[in-house]
């Protein structure tokens, strides 16, 4: 028989409501979804217990939610946000991580993933404004063991020198601005020209920024740029580099900074080094390696 546990009618008080609440999902025919939702109810239960909020209150966490959802449209993702402003998104990240300690530490993926990259060429800018610095970014996607990963994909994404993104100034700033989705050569390289990116405050104009000002907290992100790289055989890495010295790396709203993902940028002034890159000077240049752990149990490549 399916439906409600039989206690879920019966004179339910504070001491049992939460086991009738675990029961009503027993029928739930996928094993993880009813694992996940049991301790979802139990630990939901245990916060209430402890808080014992008022009616008042519980309105004012309901209407908290729904306004969260109400922010959220094609280019807003306030869930997101929150799940980060609570440290659950690098939590999430974390745990993840533990099942692939060789590969290049992931971190969170952000609300600013809302817009495919435009399919770039290696080399290409993604700075379509040409009002900054140029900043040469080189990389390699490779295997656990070393081997270049021909063919990967690097999805880019990050804010401008002022610390804005694309779609949070769409009428300044051109779609695609700062964004980028490239493949890698046959020695698993990739590189692009862009500006280095500035630190910046996450949205605060919503339910989220209301609870960091309720709270003493600031918004600030220290500078970073986004990458999601993903290659066959390979369990794909959504991850940062952050510039090194950026203001907030020890204080990140979204408690995303990993020593392992900081490099610095380095102010080139050559002329023969710019000239090979086609670059004025001064440039400033940082490089990476993006380490892809094979899926268990399945050949690379
Ligand atoms: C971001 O880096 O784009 C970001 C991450 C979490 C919250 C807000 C912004
Ligand atoms: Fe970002």
């Amino acid at each position: 028989m399916s439906g409600a546990a039989p206690s879920a009618s019966a004179d339910l008080d504070e001491t049992t409501v939460t086991e009738a609440a675990v029961a009503s999902f027993r029928d739930t025919p996928d094993p993880r979804l009813r694992a996940c939702l049991s301790i979802l109810v139990r630990h939901l239960h245990a916060a209430v217990r402890e808080m014992e909020p008022t009616l008042d209150e519980w309105e004012a966490a309901v209407d908290f939610l729904t306004a969260t959802g109400q922010k959220c449209d094609d280019t807003r993702q306030e869930f997101v946000l929150l799940s980060d402003v609570l440290g659950i998104s690098s939590l999430v990240e974390n745990i993840n991580h533990r099942k692939s300690p060789g590969a290049t530490e992931a971190t969170v993926l952000g609300p600013f993933h809302v817009t495919e990259s435009p399919q770039r060429a290696l080399g290409d800018s993604i700075d379509e404004v040409g009002k900054a610095e140029p900043c040469l970014v080189t990389g390699r996607v490779v295997s656990a063991d070393g081997t270049a990963l021909l063919g990967a994909s690097v999805d880019v994404w990050q804010a401008d020198d002022e610390g804005y993104y694309d779609v949070q100034r769409p009428d300044v700033l051109p779609p695609g601005n700062g964004r980028g989705l490239f493949t890698t050569d046959d020695d698993g390289r990739f590189r692009f020209t862009t500006v280095v990116p500035s630190y910046y405050p996450i949205p605060t104009d919503g339910p989220v920024g209301r609870l960091l000002l309720a709270t003493n907290r600031h918004p600030y992100r220290p500078a970073h740029i986004h990458f999601i790289a993903t290659a066959n055989g390979h369990v794909p890495v959504t991850t940062h580099i952050f510039v090194a010295g950026s203001p907030y790396l020890g204080s990140d709203a979204v408690f995303a900074v990993k020593s392992s993902l900081i490099r610095e940028f380095h102010r080139v002034e050559d002329p023969d080094t710019a000239a090979e890159h086609g670059l004025p000077t001064p440039y400033a240049h940082a490089d990476i390696e993006l380490v892809l752990e094979p899926f268990q149990g399945e050949v690379s490549g």
